[in-house]
């Protein structure tokens, strides 16, 4: 028996199906863009960053990592609620790095319908790591007994438009902030061995060198477009997409708390340790990072939580004065001071 949510995830064999994927702002979205504008992409301006990169993914080191014959059985049994949120948590990944294909796999089509071949196979070889990171969430999946029909999952949601410029910042930091997110969730696991309840974690080191790679390709593809980290315009495209990963991931990470209690991580820590270093990261592609030094940013962070659990929890004529005080916080985060830094910049 197959039946879905709103969402369009499919079950096979399950009478109750788990609210995994609801509609919220929250959710992992499937994007489309200026392809047309992104087919005149000036490679000349990057060509030696670009052939470095190219022979990297060429090289594709992690060609046997994603072993399909590998076990992905759990290896502990776990509560109902616990399997809930391991199962929430892959498919939750498994649409966020499907997405990823779909778009590297439409940008590398319009590149070599264009006639840009190369760029069009520099594209492939991302949506290629990104087809075997979903592959291998979907294998997990269904050794729980779940099936999610990815193919069908595009036409059910709407793709959200956005122009070149957020495109490429925005898919910059989710490379970073995934690889982030993987190897300090794999250090952590090294060290406590006995909170691995399934074998997908111990993929977790050379995949998150697959999300870094794909960082630094849309690093070379900014460098190839200096108008975008140049001036008043590179400083709100920084501050603007800085400001809403790092708001996304210290919703998401604290809406989704029990996955990193289940590995023995605490999430409040685990956030700011992974928006610390991507920003850091950030240094090396972005003209502007925040500035943490005076500790405000993430202090701030801890107080929006607050705000985020308070309003969720009032009704009534409390809710909006909530949703207000919700407001004003994340907009102070905002406006928040930053620091230049010294990316490497043609033009
Ligand atoms: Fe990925
Ligand atoms: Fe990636």
């Amino acid at each position: 028996m197959t039946t879905a949510t709103p969402g369009g995830i499919g079950t096979i064999g399950r009478n109750e199906l788990p609210p995994h994927l609801d509609e919220n702002l929250l959710t992992p979205r499937f994007y489309t863009t200026e392809f047309e504008k992104a087919a005149k992409t000036d490679l000349e301006i990057a060509r030696k960053d670009f052939e470095a990169m190219f022979k990297e993914m060429e090289a594709d080191y992690n060609l046997k990592h994603f072993d399909r014959k590998a076990s992905l059985e759990r290896l502990q049994e776990l509560s109902p609620e616990d399997k809930a949120v391991y199962e929430s948590y892959l498919v939750r990944s498994v649409v966020s790095e499907f997405s990823g294909f779909l778009l590297f796999k439409e940008i590398s089509n319009r590149f070599k319908k264009a006639g840009r071949t190369e760029l069009g196979q520099f594209f492939t070889f991302l949506a290629r790591d990104e087809a075997r990171h979903a592959g291998f969430l979907g294998r997990a999946l269904k050794t729980e007994g779940i099936n999610v029909d990815l193919p069908n999952l595009p036409k059910k949601r709407a793709a959200t438009f956005f122009p070149l410029s957020w495109v490429l910042y925005s898919l910059y930091l989710s490379e970073k902030i995934g690889y982030w997110r993987y190897i300090l969730i794999n250090r952590h696991l090294k060290a406590n061995p006995d909170k691995v309840c399934a074998p997908l974690f111990d993929f977790f080191e050379p995949w998150c060198q697959d999300e870094n790679r794909h960082g630094d390709c849309i690093n070379m593809m900014m460098r190839c477009w200096p108008g975008m980290t140049k001036g008043i315009r590179g400083k709100i495209l920084s501050r603007f997409f800085l400001w809403t990963v790092f708001l996304t991931h210290t919703l998401t990470v604290c809406e989704r708390g029990e996955f990193y209690e289940l590995l023995g991580i605490d999430p409040v820590l685990f956030d700011e340790e992974v928006i610390i270093q991507t920003n850091n990261t950030s240094r090396n592609a972005f003209p502007w990072v925040y500035k943490f030094d005076d500790g405000k940013f993430l202090k701030m962070r801890l107080d929006i939580l607050n705000a985020f659990k308070n309003w969720r929890k009032e009704s009534g004529v409390r809710k909006p004065l909530a949703l207000s005080k919700f407001v004003i916080l994340i907009l102070k985060q905002f406006v928040l001071p930053m620091e230049k830094t010294n990316c490497i910049r043609y033009s």
